[in-house]
């Protein structure tokens, strides 16, 4: 019973030190390096409303960012290494890209 406390530091160690690849798509589709995936594509990629606004003549006018749900992943790695007008420019690495597309795949439950 006794040596079990010595394995406690390294069970806390190595919990610490393990983030599973969902786990780290979740990140970075929250937080990547910049404004959040979620406030323009929704909390799965389902697409959302930015903003809603009138434009002269009283026409309103509805800016949504898209459903990204269905793309693939070159799709996704070719919109984050180009210029949009509302989406910004990211600096993601094609892995890190990898982790959103496989962290959202998961999240919708596409196998
Ligand atoms: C400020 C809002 C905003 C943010 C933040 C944003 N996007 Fe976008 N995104 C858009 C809009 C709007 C489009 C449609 C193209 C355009 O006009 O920019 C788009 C397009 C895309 C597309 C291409 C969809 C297509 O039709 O081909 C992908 C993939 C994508 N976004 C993924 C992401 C990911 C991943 C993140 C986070 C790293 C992100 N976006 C952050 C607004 C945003």
């Amino acid at each position: 019973m006794k040596r079990l406390w010595l394995l406690f530091p390294i069970i806390l160690f190595a919990r610490e030190d393990f983030i599973s690849h969902y786990e780290y798509g979740e990140m970075l589709y929250a937080n990547p390096r910049g404004i959040s995936c979620s406030h323009c594509h929704g909390e799965s990629g389902e697409g959302k409303i930015i903003v809603k606004y009138k434009e002269d003549n009283n026409e309103t006018k509805i800016l949504r960012g898209s459903d990204i749900r269905g793309k693939n992943i070159d799709n996704m790695i070719k919109s984050l290494n180009s210029y949009h007008k509302v989406m910004p420019r990211y600096y993601l690495t094609n892995k890190e890209v990898k982790a959103i597309f496989d962290y959202l795949q998961d999240k919708n439950g596409v196998e």
